[in-house]
Formats: C-alpha cells, sequence, structure tokens
C-alpha cells in the first residue's frame, strides 16, 4: 500500500478497498476476541478495525486510537500481532480497554475458571453485603436508592467482593469486568427489572464467555506474535508531549471513532428507571468519575454552534498530526447530527489541523465519493430533533498534508476538488 502524494487517492487494490468497505458497511453482530467484555457506547465494529489494520499496516506496525473507549481497535491491533496505543479521557475505558488486551497466563485462566462456576453461589439476598460506603457518600448509587433496588445493589456488592477475593490486580480486574458487564446487562436501559436468580445466571455466563475470549486472544497472540499494547488515560490534545510519546515511532495506522458532533452519547453513564443516569459503572471497575458529560463529548450540547466541539476536536486531531509522518493513514469513523453543515466544517478543522483528505478510488461513482454507512436503530440523541432511530456514519480518511495548514490557507482562493469524481478522473489504477 502506498499513498500517492499528488492526487489524493488512497492506492490499494481494488480488491482490498472493497474489502474495506464491506467491513466498514458490515452489521455483523459484534463477537470473537474479548469485545464482549463491555458494551461501549458507540463502539465501532472489530470487523471494521480489522479491514482497516490489514489494509494499511503490516505485523509488528503501530496502530494508534486517539479515542480509544472500550479498546475495540486496541484488540484487533493486538490479535493481529500489531503494537497498539489507546488514549482516552475516561477512566472507564480506560478500565475496560487494558482488561480486554490482557494475555493471561494458562494457570490464570484455570483459576478464573474456578471461580466462574462458584461467583453465582456468592449472590445470596439472606446474607449481609459489604456496602461500598465512600462509594456511596460520593453518590455512585445515584438512582439506584429505590426501595425496589436494594436486591440488585445487594447482588452487585456482593460479586464485586468475590472478585476482589481473586487476589491479584490482574485476576481481580477480570472478575469485575464480569460484574461490570453483567450489572450492564441488569440496569442499562431496561425497561423491565432482571431478577436476582436472572443476575446469578448471566453472571456464571458472562464470566465464561469472557473466559473463552480470553483464550480466543491468547491464542491469536500466539499465532501472530506478541507486542505491547500501552492506554493512556489522558486527553488526545497534547499527547506529543507526554513522556509516555515523545520518542516513539511514528503510527503507520491511527484508526479511531472520536465524539460525533452534535450527537450526544452517554459514554459515562448508564440509564435506569428511563432515562435516569447513574454513574454506577465507574464504582464497579473502582474507579472515580467526576465529570459531565461534555467532557466526554467533547461539547456542551445546549451550544448548537459547537464552538467547544470544534476547538476539541481540533486541539486532538492537531496532536494526532503532530506524532504522525508521512506514511501514516489516519481512518475516522464519525456521524453528524446535521451532515450538511457539520462535514464541511469538521474537513475544515481536519485541514487546520495538518491532514489531509484522501478518496478511495473505487467510491468515484458514489454521491460524494465517499464512504458512508448506514446505522439502523442507534440510540442516539441529537440536538435538533431528539431521539433519532437510525443515522449514517462516514468513514475519513486523511494523512499528513505536505505543506503546512498556513500554507494551505494560501490556497484557499483556489480550492481543490477533493472529490476524484469531480475531478473526472479515472480512479482505478
Ligand atoms: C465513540 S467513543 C470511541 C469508541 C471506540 N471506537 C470503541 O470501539 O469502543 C469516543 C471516545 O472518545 C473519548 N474522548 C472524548 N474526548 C477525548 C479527548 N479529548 N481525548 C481522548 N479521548 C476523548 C470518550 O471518552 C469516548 O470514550
Amino acid at each position: 500500500m502506498y499513498i500517492s502524494r499528488n492526487n489524493r487517492l488512497v492506492q490499494l487494490p481494488d480488491d482490498a478497498q472493497d474489502a474495506l468497505i464491506a467491513a466498514a458497511r458490515s452489521s455483523a453482530p459484534v463477537r470473537g476476541l474479548t469485545h464482549g467484555f463491555y458494551k461501549y457506547p458507540a463502539r465501532f465494529s472489530p470487523v471494521f478495525a480489522r479491514a482497516a489494520i490489514q489494509a494499511f499496516t503490516s505485523p509488528g506496525d503501530l496502530v494508534l486510537d486517539p479515542h480509544v473507549g472500550g479498546g475495540t481497535t486496541l484488540v484487533e491491533a493486538l490479535a493481529a500481532g500489531r503494537e497498539g496505543m489507546g488514549v482516552d479521557i475516561s477512566t472507564l475505558a480506560e478500565f475496560v480497554s487494558t482488561v480486554k488486551c490482557r494475555i493471561y497466563s494458562e494457570a490464570e485462566l484455570d483459576r478464573l475458571e474456578w471461580w466462574s462456576d462458584r461467583v453465582a453461589n456468592a449472590v445470596d439476598i439472606h446474607r449481609p453485603s459489604i456496602a461500598l460506603t465512600d462509594y456511596e457518600e460520593l453518590g455512585y448509587y445515584k438512582h439506584l436508592d429505590h426501595p425496589d433496588r436494594w436486591r440488585m445493589r445487594k447482588a452487585i456488592e456482593q460479586s464485586i467482593a468475590s472478585a476482589m477475593k481473586l487476589g491479584t490486580p490482574r485476576l481481580v480486574s477480570f472478575g469485575r469486568c464480569v460484574v461490570l458487564r453483567s450489572a450492564q446487562w441488569a440496569l442499562d436501559g431496561r425497561s423491565k427489572q432482571a431478577t436476582i436468580e436472572d443476575f446469578r445466571r448471566v453472571l456464571t455466563e458472562t464470566s465464561k464467555d469472557m473466559l473463552q475470549g480470553a483464550r480466543e486472544l491468547r491464542a491469536a497472540v500466539k499465532a501472530n506474535g506478541r507486542h505491547g499494547v500501552t492506554v493512556l488515560r489522558r486527553s488526545t490534545a497534547g499527547i506529543e508531549h507526554d513522556d509516555d510519546v515523545r520518542g516513539m515511532r511514528a503510527p503507520r495506522l491511527v484508526v479511531t471513532s472520536p465524539p460525533y458532533p452534535g450527537v450526544h452519547v452517554l459514554y459515562h453513564r448508564w440509564q435506569v428507571d428511563g432515562r435516569k443516569e447513574t454513574p454506577l459503572p465507574f464504582m464497579i471497575a473502582n474507579k472515580l468519575d467526576g465529570s459531565g458529560a461534555s467532557y466526554y463529548t467533547m461539547g456542551d450540547r445546549k451550544n448548537p454552534r459547537l464552538d467547544n466541539y470544534f476547538a476539541n476536536i481540533k486541539a486532538s486531531m492537531s496532536s494526532v498530526a503532530a506524532i504522525a509522518n508521512k506514511d501514516t493513514v489516519v481512518v475516522q469513523m464519525i456521524a453528524f447530527s446535521d451532515a450538511r453543515k457539520q462535514l464541511p466544517r469538521y474537513l475544515e478543522a481536519m485541514e487546520a489541523c495538518g491532514l489531509t483528505e484522501m478518496m478511495l478510488p473505487v467510491l468515484k461513482e458514489e454521491a460524494d465519493g465517499r464512504l458512508w454507512r448506514s446505522v439502523p436503530g442507534r440510540r442516539w440523541y441529537s440536538m435538533q430533533r431528539g431521539e433519532t432511530p437510525g443515522s449514517q456514519e462516514l468513514v475519513l480518511f486523511h494523512r499528513k498534508a505536505t505543506v503546512s495548514p498556513s500554507q494551505l490557507q494560501v490556497h484557499r482562493g483556489h480550492p481543490l476538488p477533493t472529490n476524484p469524481a469531480a475531478r473526472g478522473q479515472s480512479a482505478r489504477a
């Protein structure tokens, strides 16, 4: 794979482009490896991350996800024998990504298997639980204080206590992740309360599924070679100055899905009893939250001009450009509450960051030459219209500009069309 410097086309064989497009548009359910450890909101498909890694990198290359969320990119990079780095502002994202990328030894897996056969027995409504009073005082049980909820609270406390008895930090975090996923199933977005019997069953099923995933990841790493994965809990803005990043080689691929402009996604809360928000997932992960929604979504959704959003995305992507080199490909999956207004502004922001858009030649016949996909039935809340039942996502390709953003300003009077179809080129090689 190489990138043509002159015509802004991604140079990939047609069949590789077709595979990438099919993967981006795939609606296959998320499964395999450790992807099922947590349902991270607005996660992208592992099929898409895998296809981007296959198309643009070779074994041993560095893959970066600067808004790593639940770690989909890192799991796929690790399984494919690539080095991975993920960055996220959220401690919950850090927790989930780290547990999903951990390679457990056979002895650890045996110990976790033993635990998974017993964890349901730890839940007994007639026995006392150890209340997590520090978290309770900090408000982490918000909206779970309803009298009907005491059983589920107790069941969660008892299963956390069982996970903590696993002893080592690596095993305890796996156990906590089992509780996190099971409690997400029991509480988040449900119209009907789950019974304690169901919770006990799901604890066992979840831990067995997760063990299977951890074994698959271990086998993939054994087959494809083991490379490191780093998760940084911080903002991507300024990463070029971080001690863990300075001196690091440039990533060969950046694949990411940043927060979407004007689209409200609850990354850091679960919703109970309708739309009441609870920070409980942080308590289960043994992390602290302390920030409002706009911290995680890069903006204030009450501000329709989205100035905060665009300032934040520019800061993040300028730092990505600062650590990229001429061979780095940047692939983003993004959606908009109003694509007509926001897409041009988003592309301008990327240009101002020193990133040049590239097009997939095989898409030259499509409306704007870009890779769109439809997303049926997502729980998104856009500013304009309240709940949007479905939406469109866009995959953008960029590379580091060979001229600086200030030099690009000079060309503004004579903009180059970015769509190869508009330039009437024969895009297939
Ligand atoms: C759409 S999610 C990523 C989902 C991910 N692709 C997956 O498959 O799980 C966007 C993430 O960006 C993170 N984020 C928001 N602002 C950030 C910033 N300034 N730096 C790094 N991450 C940020 C959010 O916390 C959220 O986890």
